[in-house]
């Protein structure tokens, strides 16, 4: 799958974000190793808290599909948002190589792109427990 066409489900679905109370709609989409597509939008509530972020939403409906690989994750706001840090933490579970790609949904071209090893270093894992237990 190429790039923009992540881009572009990506900002297709940061339509269906549900931000009434922040107004800040995200979309994220993610391609499998295997070649799927799998996208999410954040989902506000009335209690503040229970927001879920786009990419959250996005790497959960991978794994909902019984997929657990994937290279590349693309974000859209506007302006332009890296992942936050429960975020960060949730992709990199899955791989500290993936690629991290933000797109401001308002200007498309303008794009940022980080390896998710960068944007959380020394990362929390389990192995590091078991390793100190
Ligand atoms: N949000 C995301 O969906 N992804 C991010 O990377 C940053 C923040 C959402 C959560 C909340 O619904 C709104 O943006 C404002 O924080």
């Amino acid at each position: 799958m190429k790039e923009h066409e992540l881009i572009e489900a990506a900002l297709s679905v940061r339509h269906n974000a549900y931000a009434p109370y922040s107004k800040f709609k995200v979309g994220a989409a993610l391609v499998s190793k295997n070649g799927d597509l799998f996208t999410g939008c954040n989902v506000e509530n009335s209690s503040y808290g229970l927001a879920i972020c786009a990419e959250r939403h996005a790497v959960g409906a991978m794994v909902a599909a019984g997929i657990r690989e994937f290279d590349k994750i693309v974000v859209a706001a506007s302006p332009l948002a890296s992942p936050c840090g429960a975020c960060r933490q949730f992709i990199i579970e899955f791989g500290d190589g993936i690629e991290v790609v933000a797109v401001d949904a308002e200007n498309p071209k303008s794009i940022s792109r980080w390896n998710i090893k960068d944007l959380l270093p020394n990362h929390f894992h389990f192995d590091q427990i078991r390793d100190h237990s």
